[in-house]
């Protein structure tokens, strides 16, 4: 029974809050226990959708895609797809700044079912700018499906934000750093999990391995690793920004 008298918002579910709860700080703790924390609750949101990124990880790629203005971010990893939201609206504010004029993200993930529910709940023209596309990074025929959706000469940089395994990130670098483009990036998230100090209990292995190891082979000769470019100190990138030698095409 109703009074007429209620809120009116009474009889709905409150709405989810889209800002994350601000993080209590103990200025006497070690910064580790601070770190952790926020792992804890690493949640953010973009455009009304969840996003697993810190805002330094976001100002480093904004870094990152100002000085390689890339015409596609490749996206291995897409969960509910704000990242690809951000990473598209990153690269069109740079058109506004000698950026490339019609910018497209690749999103690939096993499920894109997720990421298409809040990609279009955000924008439901994101069909213009972003494809999504649902492959396995392992899967060797992966690399070609997206090469298939490039414009001839598109300039990539790639984001490897999937299961940080050693499989899947030595996949990920030597089935797409070939569409790197020269003096653009390729980045590997969360080699943290392989930091002690920093991981959290259950984390996979295997980013920083997988890395070290690709660096050492012939293909991952052309990339040189950016530690300069971490540029907020403790970060979840950890040896992970893969920058391709050579000079800019035109
Ligand atoms: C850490 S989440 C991605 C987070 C997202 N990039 C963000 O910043 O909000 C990891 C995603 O990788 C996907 N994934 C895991 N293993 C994969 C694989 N082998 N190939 C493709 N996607 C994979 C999962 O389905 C999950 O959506």
């Amino acid at each position: 029974m109703t009074t007429g008298h209620e809120p009116r918002h009474a009889a709905t579910a409150p709405a989810t809050p889209k800002v994350p709860a601000p993080i209590e700080v103990d200025l006497h703790a070690p910064l580790r226990d601070h770190w952790r924390k926020r792992l804890e609750r690493n949640q953010d949101w973009y455009a009304g959708t969840p996003i697993l990124k810190y805002p330094e990880s976001l100002r480093i790629y904004e870094h990152l895609l100002w000085l390689s203005k890339p015409d596609v971010v490749i996206e291995l990893g897409v969960w509910q797809g704000a990242s690809s939201l951000w990473f598209r609206d990153a690269l069109l504010r740079l058109t506004r700044y000698g950026g490339a004029s019609s910018p497209r993200v690749v999103a690939v993930d096993v499920d894109v079912s997720i990421a298409r529910r809040g990609i279009s709940a955000a924008d439901p023209a994101w069909e213009d700018s972003i494809d999504l596309v649902q492959a396995d990074v392992c899967d060797p025929s992966t690399p070609e499906r997206v090469e298939r959706l490039l414009a001839p000469g598109a300039r990539c940089m790639v984001v490897e934000d999937s299961a940080h395994t050693l499989d899947t990130t030595l996949a990920s670098l030597r089935g797409f750093a070939r569409l790197v483009a020269p003096k653009g990036f390729f980045v590997v998230e969360d080699g943290v999990v392989d930091v002690e100090e920093l991981r959290l209990d259950g984390y996979p292995r295997g980013v920083m391995p997988a890395i070290r190891r690709w660096l050492r082979s012939e293909q991952g000769a052309e990339f040189i690793p950016r530690p300069d470019l971490d540029v907020y100190g403790i970060s979840n990138f950890t040896g992970g920004i893969l920058q391709r030698a050579g000079a800019p095409d035109g």
